[in-house]
Order: structure tokens, then sequence, then C-alpha cells
């Protein structure tokens, strides 16, 4: 049971997607099975496919089934079932909103809270927040709350998206706006926060003084698929750096906060972003690497002639005086071999090594591996000695997996815990406005540059392999490489 049983109504726009489907569906009928919605709820459907609440619910009921097919078989789901609603709509439509309120005041029958979910095409997002203004859906009341999911993409650059935050900032207060990256409610993209911050070990050294540099990796095996109409134009920087790795990059780098609070945590993440170094046109052709993969042009939506990056590598820096002067190399690609996101924190070499290392054998230095997703846990490299009368140094490390101690399942779905801290009113796993910004200042510069010079020239590399040669030079001019410090090594 949520913490106080009032009705909540959840108006989902662009509720025939895939979206809505494969991940909203299922997360809040877990959440009703676990009893976290309140007595009184309905979902309300809004789409421009011609549908019925009938099929709405067996379009549901069949995605379940075949995507999550334990939940699927939960008996429940014919108590769940009656509260889910379709309304044919057309979101730009001012009269479709008028229409969309008789059916609210018919299945609310009285005072209901409303979340309304935007997973709908970016360019819808402005419209509908301004309609649901004009219409009064989202005025707030003593005893009720409106809020307003907004999914990703949120702009297409700095200036778009500042527009966009112009515009939602018309109709709505930023405690009404839940701006989606489901990255941040991955749990050991939590349990970051309680890896740094719970334990009092790593604060010390966690810094320029003892940390050569970073390394955020995600990787993905899957291909475009049949998104190229969004992706050809989108890319990898703005499909994943602008939100995930930049948020990634800011939980490993930010200060601790002074409070476990929605405000604390957002306001160092933003510090953070904000002190990240806007990379110059020469920087950006010599610390950027961007690349796209063999055959992506012959995909079907895409251009003979794109020159959209499937992968990319930046080397960043941190202009404050924790991180000055230590790298973080981000990277991100698609048809690569493995699917696997994960934190490298490399440690420096021993200032002396005092035992004896073959000449070709490089000084071990310890790394950190955060590992999360799929095998989420962490690994810690040391060094110790083999047994036996010489000294021989071997590097082992210790390692810890959420799926040897926790019981399978245990870990929620990203979309579950939004749609739950969204209905509850947490919005530490949102993204803010001003965040948004941030992370999109520093994506904008290595965009610009991408666009309108030729450095770095466009890679290319095999789908299967770890991505071009280019991105193993940009650590390699520096005697670094990337590392698998989760996957197999
Ligand atoms: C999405 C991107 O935000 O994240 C996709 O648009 C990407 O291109 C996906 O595949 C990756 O998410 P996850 O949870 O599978 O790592």
């Amino acid at each position: 049971m949520p913490k106080n049983n009032q009705p909540i109504t959840i108006v989902i726009f662009g509720a025939t997607g895939d979206l809505t489907q494969r991940k909203l569906m299922p997360g809040l009928f877990s959440l009703f099975c676990k009893g976290l919605l309140p007595d009184r709820f309905a979902v309300v459907g809004l789409a421009r496919t011609d549908w019925s609440s009938v099929v709405f619910r067996e379009q549901m009921l069949a995605g379940l089934k075949k995507l999550a097919p334990d939940l699927a078989d939960d008996d429940r789901w014919s108590d769940f079932a009656p509260n889910l609603h379709y309304m044919l709509g057309d979101a730009t439509r001012p009269e479709d909103y008028e229409t969309l309120r008789t059916l609210l005041a018919k299945v609310e029958k009285g005072a209901a809270n409303r979340l309304f979910y935007l997973s709908t095409a970016p360019r819808f997002f402005a419209p509908i927040v301004t309609h649901l203004g004009e219409a009064g859906l989202v005025t707030e009341t003593a005893d009720t709350w409106r809020r307003v999911v907004i999914e990703k993409p949120f702009g297409h650059d700095l200036a778009s998206a500042q527009a966009l935050n112009e515009v939602v900032h018309a109709t709505l207060n930023e405690h009404q706006i839940y701006r989606i990256d489901h990255y941040l409610a991955k749990e050991t993209v939590q349990n970051l926060l309680v890896f740094r911050f719970a334990n009092t070990m790593f604060e010390p050294i966690w810094n320029r003084n003892y940390i050569d540099h970073v390394q955020i990796t995600v990787a993905e095996t899957v291909d475009v698929g049949d998104r190229t109409g969004y992706y050809d134009r989108s890319g990898v920087l703005r499909d994943m750096f602008q939100n995930h790795l930049m948020q990634l990059l800011a939980l490993v780098a930010m200060e601790p906060p002074a409070a476990f609070d929605a405000d604390s945590i957002r306001d160092e993440k933003v510090k953070t972003m904000r002190a990240v170094r806007s990379l110059t046109p020469p920087e950006v052709a010599a610390r950027t690497v961007r690349a796209q993969y063999e055959g992506y042009r012959d995909t079907e939506g895409v251009a003979a002639s794109s020159r959209t990056p499937t992968y990319a590598a930046l080397e960043l820096y941190i202009d404050n005086w924790r991180w000055r002067g230590v790298p973080f190399y981000l990277r991100s690609g698609k048809a690569l071999p493995q699917k696997a996101s994960e934190i490298i924190v490399q440690f420096k070499q021993p200032p002396h090594m005092m035992f004896p290392i073959p000449d070709d054998e490089p000084i071990p230095a310890n790394y950190l591996a955060l590992c999360l997703q799929p095998h989420e846990g962490f690994h810690q490299r040391i060094e110790l000695k083999e047994p036996g009368q010489a000294i021989k140094l071997r590097s082992i490390d210790m390692d810890f997996h959420y799926e040897d101690l926790f019981q399978p399942n245990s870990v929620p779905e990203a979309y579950e815990t939004l749609l739950r801290n969204a209905l509850e009113g947490d919005p530490t796993l949102f993204t803010r406005g001003d965040g948004i910004e941030a992370a999109w200042r520093v994506i904008d510069t290595v965009l610009e540059v991408w666009q309108n010079e030729d450095a770095p020239p466009l890679a290319s590399y095999v789908p299967g392999s770890w991505g071009p040669a280019e991105a193993d030079k940009l650590l390699g001019r520096n005697g670094r490489r990337w590392r698998h410090g989760c996957v197999d090594k």
C-alpha cells in the first residue's frame, strides 16, 4: 500500500507504443501485485490508434505474456485489468483534452491525484504540457497533486532543451516535473551512492592524488534495429552520452551530498557537470573518437551517406580540486561484443616498486570495477604474492555479485522503480532542469565541432568488435588501455 491510500490516475500519452507494453505496464502491474498502488486507481491510455479499452487490456496482457511471462501468470491480472481504460485521442488537438477531462471525471468519481506520463515522440512533449495546462488538468489543489513524467530525449541540443524547459516551466513547477533517465533507477547505479558514501575507506583516496583515471563503458550488443528513424537523427552522443553516461560521470565524481534527498544529490551532480571542461575544437579533434559500425548504412531507413556515429569515446576533465588533471574516458557503442556497463576507477601505480618485476611487465596498479550490468556487483583488483620461494606477484580480483547474495529477481526493473518514485513524489532519480542543461552543455561542444569540421574523422568498426582502433589509441598515447573489469578478461 502506498504511504497514503489516496486514489491515483495515471494517464499515458503514446499508450500504444512499445514502451508502454514493454516497461510501463509490467512496472505498474508489478506495483499492483506488491500492493503498492492505492485501492482506487486507474490507468488511462491515450493514443491515435483506434483501440477500445477491451483491446487495450488485451494488448497489454499479450505484451506481458511475451515480455514478463512470470508476471503474466499472476491471476491478479483479472483484478488489475478493469482499471485500464483507453481513449482515442490526438495530443495536439485542444478539444481532445476536454474529452480527456470528461473521461477522468467518469473513472475517478471524486478527487484523485494524477500522473501524466509522456511516452510519445519528443516533438509532442511541449504541446502536451501546454494543452494540459490550458485545460486545467495539471492544477494542483491543497489535497491533490499533479505530476508529469517526461521521457527522453529531453531536447536535441542545449538550445532546444532550454526552450523545452521554458515551455514546461510556463505550465508546471519544477516539483511537478519528472524527467526520465532510466539508468538512474538501475539498482547498481543507486548502489554507487551507498558504495561511495557509506564506506569510509574509499573517500580518502577518491581523488587526483590516488586515482590515475576513470573509465565509463556502456557497451551494447544490439545494433540500431528498427529505430533508425530516431537514431539516425540522434547518434550515440545524444542517445547515450548526454543522459546515461553523463549521469554516471556525475555520480562517480560528485562531492558528498549533505543529505540523502533529491535536491542535495542533484545539486552536487549539477555542480560536477558544470565543472567538466568544455573542449575547444582542437581538443575535440584530439580527445574524441566517433565511429560507425560497418553495414549501418545498409540498414533500412538510413541514408547511404549517413555520418551518424554509433560509437563514441571521449576524454573529459573535471576542473575542480578533487579531479584536476584526471582523465575521465567515456565510451559507448552499438554492435559491440558484450552488453556491459561498468565503471573502472584506475588507481595510480605504487610510487616505488621494490619487488623485482620483469622488464616487459607493467608495474601493477589497483583498480576498482563497478559492474552496473549485467553481473551487478564489483571487482577490486589487488596484488598478492604467489606461494613459493621467489617473490612473484599475482593480480587477483576480490569480487562481489548481487546474484550470489540476493534472490534472483530481487533487483526491481528500473521502470518499476521510477514509476513508484514518481507516484510517491520522490524526484531523486529524475533529472532536474538545470542538470539536463549542464549535461547538454558538455555534449553540445562536441556535437558542434563534429557537425562543422571533419575532425576527428568518422572511423568504422566491425560489428561484434570492441570498436575502432582510434579508441584504443586515445588511451594508448598515454600508456593506458581500456579495461574489461567485470566481463571476461
Ligand atoms: C536507451 C537508448 O536510453 O538506453 C537505447 O535510447 C539503449 O539506444 C538503451 O539501447 C540501453 O538501456 P539498457 O537499460 O538496455 O542498458
